[in-house]
C-alpha cells in the first residue's frame, strides 16, 4: 500500500539505532519505490550537525549496515537528498524553533512522525517539547523505543506522560519482534489456513518452546543492561509477544485493536509466578569466560568491569496459560546471550498418536514437530512421519517439510524496522503495542523480579558459547522433554 507523502524525525538521528536500523530500513524502502518524493527524514539531537555532516554520517552507516549488493546509485544519493538535520536540546528550549521552520516548510497537510530513539527517561522531555512548540497536530504520530518502564509502575507513569501529550491512536510501541517475517507468517499460517486451527490447542499439542539465543555478549550496552537483565530485555517484550501470539484467540480482523485484545487476553490468563513457584518454574544464568564463534570471550563480570553484578544475561521459565485452550499445555520459554550459537525460533510439538500400529516395524513414531524459525534463516518446517522410501520394507523415518521463504520465493527477507516504521505513516497500529498490554506484561514479569529477590535467587553461572546453566536443561527434562536441537 502506497504511504502519503511524510516527515519523519528521528529523536536520536545520529545514534546507534538510527544508523544499524532506522536509516537502513528506510533506505530499503525507498530503493523499493515504497517512499513517495516529497517524503523528508529529518535527524534530530543535540549534537550540532549540518545537513551535510548528517548524510556523510548516513552514508557511513548504509554502507556498514546495508549488504553491498542492496547499495546502488542512484538510490543512495536520491535517499541522501532526503535527509536533513536539526540540532535540539530536550531539555531546554535550544533548536526548537528551527526544528518548526523546517518542518512548516512543507506545510502542515502531511504526517509528522517522531521517532524516540533516545532513553527512556528523556521520552517525557521529547513529547513536552513537541507540544510545547507546536510542532504536532492530529495527524501526528510518535514512536516509542523500548523499554517502556522496568517495572509495573514505571511503565504506567512513562504511558501517563505520553498520553499528557498525544491519543493512545497516535502512539507507537515498537517491539521489533512483532515486524519479523517469521512472526507475521505465523499469524498466515494459523488463520489463512483451515489446518492447523483444529489442532492448535491442548488436545493436540504437548508444548511449545520459544527460544531467542543469542551469540553476542554485552555490545558496548553494559550500562543500561545491567541495570535491566534478560527478564526485562527480552522476555518482558519479545518473548512474552511471541507467546501470546502461538496462543491467541482468533481475532475478529487483522485490524489494530481486535488482534491486540486477543494478547491482551492471554497476558492476562499466565500463571502468576511467585516466591512458592519460582524456583521450580524459573532458571536465571550469567555467562562467565568461554568461546564464540571460535573466539576466546570474557565473562560478564569482565564485559562489565565490575568484580560483582546478579544480573542475569539468561533465563528459562516454564509458563502456563490459565485457560481452557491451554490448560496443561507448558510453554518453555529461554533467552540468553553468550550462548551456542544465534537462533530464534518457536517449536510446537504435537502429541503422540494414541495407538501405535508400527510397534514391530523399525524406527520409532516421533512427536511432529511444527518449527518456526525466526533467525537466521527464516522460514518454517513441519516434520512429519513418512515410510522410508524404497524397497527397504516398512521403515518410518522423520522429515521436514520445508517452507524457506528466502528459498521458496527468492526475496530479500525484509529487516522488522522496515515493515513497521512505514506502518507508523500508514497509521496501522496492528504490530504495536498497546498500553494495556505493556502494562499486563509487567503485571506478570514484576512478581517474578520480586520472588527472585525473596528467595535470593542468583544467575548461575554458565560458560560462554553453550546453552546456558545446566538447570536449564533441567527445567524441561524433568517434565520428561527436551529442548529442541536445531539442525
Ligand atoms: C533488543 C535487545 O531488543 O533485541 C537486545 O535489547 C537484543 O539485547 C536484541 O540483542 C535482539 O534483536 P534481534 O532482532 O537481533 O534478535
Amino acid at each position: 500500500i502506497p504511504v502519503e507523502p511524510f516527515d519523519y524525525v528521528v529523536f536520536g538521528g545520529n545514534g546507534d539505532l538510527a544508523a544499524r536500523k532506522l536509516l537502513p530500513a528506510l533506505y530499503h524502502r525507498d530503493r523499493d519505490g515504497q517512499i513517495p518524493d516529497a517524503a523528508r527524514i529529518i535527524g534530530a539531537s543535540r549534537t550540532p550537525l549540518s545537513d551535510e555532516d548528517y548524510r556523510a554520517f548516513a552514508r557511513e552507516a548504509l554502507a556498514a549496515h546495508v549488504e553491498p549488493e542492496d547499495l546502488v546509485e542512484p538510490a543512495v544519493a536520491r535517499f541522501l537528498d532526503r535527509l536533513f538535520y536539526r540540532h535540539v536540546d530536550a531539555r531546554s528550549g535550544e533548536g526548537w524553533a528551527e526544528l518548526k521552520s523546517c518542518l512548516d516548510e512543507t506545510g502542515t497537510t502531511r504526517i509528522r512522525a517522531f521517532y524516540m530513539a533516545v532513553a527512556p527517561s528523556l521520552f517525557g522531555a521529547f513529547a513536552q517539547k513537541v507540544t510545547e512548540f507546536g510542532l504536532a497536530d492530529e495527524k501526528t504520530r510518535v514512536v516509542v523505543e523500548k523499554p517502556v518502564g522496568r517495572d509495573l509502575e514505571s511503565a504506567k507513569a512513562l504511558n501517563a506522560e505520553i498520553a499528557r501529550h498525544f491519543r493512545e491512536d497516535q502512539v507507537f510501541r515498537i517491539d521489533h519482534y512483532l515486524g519479523k517475517e517469521t512472526v507475521q507468517n505465523l499469524m498466515a499460517l494459523r488463520f489463512a489456513n483451515a489446518l492447523y486451527e483444529p489442532v492448535w490447542n491442548a488436545n493436540h499439542i504437548d508444548h511449545v518452546q520459544i527460544t531467542v539465543a543469542e551469540e553476542v555478549g554485552l555490545e558496548g550496552r553494559a550500562g543500561y543492561y545491567d541495570t535491566a537483565g534478560a527478564l526485562r530485555d527480552m522476555v518482558q517484550n519479545h518473548i512474552v509477544q511471541l507467546m501470546c501470539l502461538v496462543a491467541l484467540e482468533p481475532p475478529s480482523d487483522f485490524g489494530d485493536n481486535a488482534l491486540r485484545d486477543e494478547k491482551l487476553k492471554i497476558l492476562r490468563s499466565l500463571n502468576p509466578i511467585t516466591a512458592a513457584n519460582v524456583e521450580t518454574l524459573t532458571v536465571r544464568g550469567q555467562y562467565k569466560s568461554g568461546a564464540s564463534n571460535g573466539h576466546a570471550v570474557k565473562s560478564y563480570l569482565d564485559d562489565l568491569g565490575e568484580p560483582e553484578s546478579q544480573t542475569e544475561t539468561f533465563v528459562a521459565i516454564k509458563a502456563e496459560i490459565n485457560n481452557w485452550r491451554w490448560a496443561g499445555v507448558p510453554f518453555y520459554l529461554r533467552t540468553g546471550k553468550r550462548l551456542s550459537q544465534r537462533m530464534s525460533e518457536i517449536v510446537i510439538t504435537f502429541r503422540k498418536p494414541p495407538h501405535n500400529i508400527f510397534a514391530h516395524v523399525a524406527g520409532e513414531v516421533q512427536q511432529n514437530q511444527l518449527v518456526l524459525r525466526l533467525q537466521p534463516d527464516e522460514g518454517m518446517k513441519q516434520y512429519l512421519m513418512i515410510k522410508d522410501p524404497g524397497p527397504g520394507g516398512m521403515r518410518l523415518r522423520q522429515i521436514p517439510l520445508d517452507m524457506t521463504f528466502a528459498q521458496s520465493f527468492k526475496v530479500r527477507n525484509p529487516d522488522a524496522y522496515e515493515r513497521l516504521l512505514l506502518d507508523v505513516i500508514r497509521g496501522n497500529q496492528t504490530l504495536f503495542m498497546r498500553r494495556d498490554e505493556v502494562e499486563a506484561a509487567w503485571d506478570w514479569i514484576d512478581p517474578i523480579l520480586k520472588a527472585w529477590d525473596e528467595k535470593n535467587q542468583k544467575p548461575q553461572g554458565y560458560t560462554s558459547g553453550t546453552w546456558g546453566p545446566s538447570s536449564s536443561i533441567a527445567l524441561i527434562e524433568r517434565d520428561g522433554r527436551t529442548w529442541h536441537e536445531p539442525d
